[in-house]
Formats: structure tokens, C-alpha cells, sequence
């Protein structure tokens, strides 16, 4: 029996997604684009089941409610594919599980490289982004290293809607994303909820699908040109838009603490201080993500190190394509 091992990492997005038009296809609202980064990985050993059910352990811990995710992943999958194949499946993230940290985008990219190797379905690296995105939206983009770009598409059945490589991880070779790591906790309003709840809510959605969209291809170019400004300048005013979403919606999706308002702050003053270019970026939880170069990575973990709310700074390059081999 083969028994495969699929190494992946979160895929961070530079320009944001944040919300579905179709919920069970996992099909989203506009285009987004991101990077995959090589210091958060996720290590997921797979291989057909010896008994009659799925086996699943995350993070050393036996799934044992079926009310989880990665059965209603699998099952989805199951259906998808046309197989009746059980898995026996384990998972662990080096870094937080399910905090904002897109362990979501690594964990099914992953089981989506597993399945297709496992069951030897021979799917293209387009299929296999397919899958992944109907375990989670961000996912189809963690099915490739480097800078990555995920299509909406048109097609009802989300047949051209996956993601593909623009650059690969070598392309810029001094870019860095650093990681401020403030709690180990999950957050507490999951994202396929949260996104939901301010395209019904939030008076500004629509006004930053159009303003995000029109950042797309500048931030192409930014990549293009290896134009830390004007990609640094692009990502905060994304992700600006999508916290001002989150924050008018209603109930409030206040996904940030104290924290992290503090490091968003102190980054804004230190390259304003200090002329480093330092940009921020956050996703559905409380971390705060630094681009920056790589010259200026230890003058940044010092500063920020400082602040008694930061449990770990990583400081991570961009990946490379994820790995499966046969164990
Ligand atoms: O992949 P999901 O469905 O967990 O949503 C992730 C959404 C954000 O991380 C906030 C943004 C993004 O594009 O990754």
C-alpha cells in the first residue's frame, strides 16, 4: 500500500479574497493573489484506510467527531471524483492551526496532492487546485511555491476557477515576509462565516471588490519590476479595504487584539523613522505579516521582539513548489 507525504506551506495574500459567490463550489466574489511562504509548512502523511472509515489525526490529536472539515472535505471529494476510497491521514502545521495563519490553504492543498497520488488519478496541477479550493477558498492557491495568482473565473461549475504560478520563489530572492505570531489560539469567527457575513453586511463590500480588483494588475507589475514600494503600498491598501470591510460588518468581525494593533502601529513608525521598507499585511486573525527585505530582517525582529504580546517572529523567504514523494 503506498503510503505518500505531501509537504505544503499557507499562502498569504497580497491582494485579498474575502468572500464566495457560490458557497458549495467554493467560488469566489474577484481574483486574488498571494505568496506562498516557506518557513510555515505542514508535513500530511496519507494512505488508503485499513478499515472501513476515515482515520484522521491534526496536530497529533484523533479526530474523532466526523463532524469536521476534513471529512466533509474528503466526502466532497468522494462525490466529486466518483471514488468511495477511505484515507488514513496525518497532519501537522509547524506553526498555529486555524488562527489566521492560512493552515486551512497548506492542510487541503495538501490532502488534494494526497488523494490525487493515493488514488492515482493522474490530475493536472489545474485539477488539483480545483480540489483544494473546495476545502478552502485560499487553498488552490497553496498548490504552487512563488507568487500566485488565483482566477475567479465565469464558468457556473467552477471548472476555470484554480490558481497558477506568475513567478516562481526564486524571482525575488531577498523578499521577505516576516510573521509576528501573537497567540497559539484558533480565532473564534471562522473565515468561510466571517466572509459570508459582510457581503451581507458590510456597506463597503462592493466599493472594495472594484477598488481591489483595479490593484490586480499593478501589483502584477510590482512583482514584475521587484518593487517593494509599490507592492508594499498595494498590499496595505488591500488589506486596509478588507479590515474595513471586516470592522462595518455586522456583528463586527473584529479579528485583531491588542497586539496586533500595537505592531501595526510601531511598523508604521519605524519606516517612517527609520526609511525601512516595511509593509504590513493581517488576514482573518491576529498575526501581523511584514513584508520587507531581506537586509532589514534583523533590525525588525529586534524592534518587534520588544513587545511582550509577541509569541514568535519568523522571518520567512517564499516557497517552492510543494513536495510529494512515495514513503
Ligand atoms: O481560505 P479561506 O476560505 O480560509 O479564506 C481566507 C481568506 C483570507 O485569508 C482572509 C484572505 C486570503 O485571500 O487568503
Amino acid at each position: 500500500m503506498t503510503k505518500i507525504r505531501v509537504i505544503t506551506h499557507p499562502n498569504i495574500a497580497l491582494i485579498k479574497y474575502w468572500g464566495k459567490r457560490d458557497t458549495s463550489l467554493m467560488l469566489p466574489t474577484k481574483n486574488s493573489l498571494g505568496i506562498t511562504l516557506a518557513a510555515l509548512k505542514t508535513t500530511t502523511y496519507i494512505e488508503p484506510s485499513p478499515s472501513n472509515s476515515d482515520l484522521i489525526e491534526l496536530n497529533g490529536k484523533v479526530l474523532i467527531n466526523k463532524n469536521n472539515p476534513i471529512t466533509s472535505f474528503l466526502d466532497t471529494v468522494r462525490n466529486s471524483l466518483g471514488i468511495n476510497k477511505r484515507f488514513s491521514i496525518s497532519s501537522k502545521n509547524n506553526f498555529p492551526t486555524a488562527s489566521g495563519l492560512a493552515s486551512s490553504a497548506s492542510g487541503f492543498a495538501a490532502l488534494a496532492f494526497g488523494i490525487n497520488s493515493v488514488c492515482n488519478l493522474k490530475l493536472s496541477l489545474q485539477e488539483i487546485s480545483i480540489l483544494a479550493r473546495l476545502g478552502s477558498g485560499s487553498a488552490a492557491r497553496s498548490v504552487h511555491g512563488g507568487f500566485v495568482l488565483w482566477e475567479q473565473g465565469k464558468h457556473p461549475t467552477g471548472i476555470d476557477c484554480y490558481a497558477s504560478q506568475i513567478f516562481n520563489g526564486d524571482w525575488w530572492p531577498d523578499l521577505r515576509v516576516m510573521i509576528a505570531i501573537t497567540t497559539n489560539d484558533a480565532k473564534k469567527t471562522p473565515s468561510r462565516a466571517g466572509m459570508q457575513q459582510s457581503i451581507k453586511t458590510s456597506p463597503y463590500y462592493s466599493q472594495w471588490l472594484v477598488e481591489s480588483e483595479s490593484r490586480l494588475h499593478t501589483m502584477i507589475t510590482a512583482i514584475q519590476q521587484r518593487n517593494i514600494s509599490l507592492l508594499g503600498k498595494l498590499a496595505e491598501q488591500d488589506w486596509c479595504g478588507m479590515r474595513q470591510v471586516m470592522l462595518s460588518s455586522k456583528p463586527v468581525l473584529d479579528y485583531w487584539s491588542d497586539t496586533s494593533n500595537r505592531l501595526i502601529k510601531k511598523i508604521i513608525s519605524i519606516r517612517e523613522k527609520n526609511a525601512i521598507e516595511a509593509y504590513i499585511t493581517t488576514d482573518a486573525g491576529p498575526h501581523v505579516k511584514i513584508i520587507h527585505h531581506a537586509q532589514d530582517t534583523s533590525f525588525l525582529m529586534k524592534e518587534l521582539s520588544r513587545d511582550a504580546g509577541v509569541v514568535t517572529l519568523v522571518a520567512s523567504h517564499l516557497a517552492d513548489n510543494p513536495i510529494v514523494e512515495e514513503k
